[in-house]
């Protein structure tokens, strides 16, 4: 729900190493879209492995606003009873997304082509994020969006009563645009086609063929173009969440850097288009390897064991690579402060429109506490110090960002002295298990700044 109230001012400070195994949340990404694609659904699906962190929690509200039955099991057990394609009912009160880009984004585009209007809001940080990129595409279908100046929050939607289908090209690299638009496409007649340059996340069309849509992938020169045929009546599915790659970036890039530490991640989400960042931590030279590989409910997937690396190399990222990381900078600029050289991030420009402007969010706070760094529109750079050479001691702003958060927080685990941030709130909109699991793992962290 819009802000989370008093911040929470969290100190992390030098600890020994980090042993254990790091149980992490179900995905974020696949746990929206069980419950949309499951409010989609005729009858009812099962998920089980939801993650329950504020965002999620923000889209079981609004499914039920739009008359999908959503219910709590306990213990990330969640069942949904679909309305069907096009069944949404006009919710009676405005939605409030509250810090999730994905939420709101996919939502609207499910939404667009029913004949309801709906009325979106979020905390601070998502009421200055950019929705044109949304409302551009759902306007195609026959929708049309009324919100503040720039394309921002809140905003009304008034669905196309007769949507048509839409051929688009994704401007920017965006999962989220590119669902938004299938999601569109669901309830509109004939063939919708989404062309991206950059292939993103695929788990929006992982699930929709799940759920007995048609849709097709295809490689060419144009670059990844997915075609979905309308109108398809989805069959409800039972759903098992892999646990979140992104949040095991977090315990995974603090053993990296703790001396000593020996820690395993398991049932980790594996899919490519989301592995980036441990493909480039391997590259700098970190001992990280996957057991036990599987493939589970359409997704790949391993354990993770990460063990301290005391001769990581600073390196240039591959911009190829940014879409299948791009949630995983703010963690990467950490481990770069400890490596030796200088770590080039190229491509990036998405990240100053993620939930803050995370290049200077985190070179600001990397900044105050000793480390240098260089950036531009789209790409920043890190010169590492090596392991000890980090100073520390800053305290640093959070900007209402989860990753920012717990970046800072891993910082302070390896610095020479505490690091702090003014607001370690946001982090349950992800990973509210955060504090408790990396103390386990051997971390310190306090809640009152140093
Ligand atoms: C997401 C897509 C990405 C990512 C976000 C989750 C998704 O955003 O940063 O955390 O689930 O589709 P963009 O689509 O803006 O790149």
């Amino acid at each position: 729900m819009s802000g989370h109230g008093t911040p929470i001012p969290m100190t992390s400070a030098k600890c020994g190493p980090l042993t254990g195994t790091a149980d992490v949340p179900g995905d974020k990404s696949i746990s929206h879209r069980a419950l949309i694609l499951g409010a989609m659904a005729v009858g009812e699906t099962r998920i089980t492995g939801l993650l329950e962190g504020e965002d999620v929690l923000d889209t079981a509200r609004a499914m039920r606003a739009f008359g999908a039955e959503v219910t709590d099991h306990g213990s990330g057990a969640w069942s949904v009873h679909g309305v069907g394609v096009g069944g949404f009912a006009e919710p009676a009160a405005v939605i409030d997304c509250g810090n999730s880009g994905t939420g709101v984004r996919l939502i609207m585009g499910a939404m667009a082509t029913c004949p309801i209007s709906a009325t979106f809001t979020g905390d601070a940080s998502l009421n200055k994020r950019p929705m044109a990129r949304v409302t551009d595409p759902l306007a195609l279908f026959g929708a049309r969006s009324y919100g503040r100046s720039g394309g921002r929050l809140p905003m009304t939607i008034i669905g196309a009563a007769d949507p048509v289908p839409v051929r688009y090209a994704t401007p920017v690299p965006s999962a989220q645009v590119k669902s938004a638009v299938l999601l569109a496409g669901l309830n509109a007649p004939g063939e919708t086609v989404v062309i991206e340059r950059e292939a993103t996340r695929d788990h929006s069309e992982r699930m929709l063929a799940g759920f007995g849509a048609t849709v097709h992938t295809e490689d060419t020169r144009e670059g990844r173009v997915i075609t979905l045929i309308g109108q398809p009546e989805l069959r409800p599915q039972v759903i098992e969440v892999p646990r979140d790659p992104s949040s095991a970036a977090f315990p995974v890039c603090a053993a990296l850097i703790v001396p000593g530490s020996d820690v395993l991640v398991p049932n980790i989400g594996l899919n490519p288009t989301r592995a980036g960042l441990f493909t480039t931590l391997r590259e700098m030279g970190a001992d990280l390897s996957y057991e036990n590989a599987r493939e589970e409910g359409g997704e790949p997937v391993a354990d993770l064991r990460a063990r301290f690396s005391p001769d990581l190399k600073g390196i240039e990222v591959d911009p190829a690579r940014a879409a299948s990381m791009i949630d995983e900078y703010p963690a990467l600029s950490v481990v770069a402060a400890f490596a030796d050289g200088t770590t080039m991030m190229r491509g990036v420009a998405e990240l100053r429109v993620k939930e803050s402007d995370r290049i200077e969010a985190m070179a600001t706070g990397l900044r105050a506490n000793g480390v240098t760094v260089d950036d531009g529109p789209d790409w920043w750079s890190v010169q590492g110090r090596g392991h000890g050479g980090v100073p520390g001691s800053a305290t640093c702003a959070s900007h209402l960002d989860h990753r920012i958060a717990m970046s800072f927080l891993i910082l302070g685990m390896a610095a020479n002295a505490p690091v702090a941030v003014d607001d370690g709130g946001p982090i349950a909109t992800s990973f509210p298990i955060f504090e408790p699991l990396m103390e386990r793992l051997g971390a310190q962290i306090t809640r009152s700044a140093s």
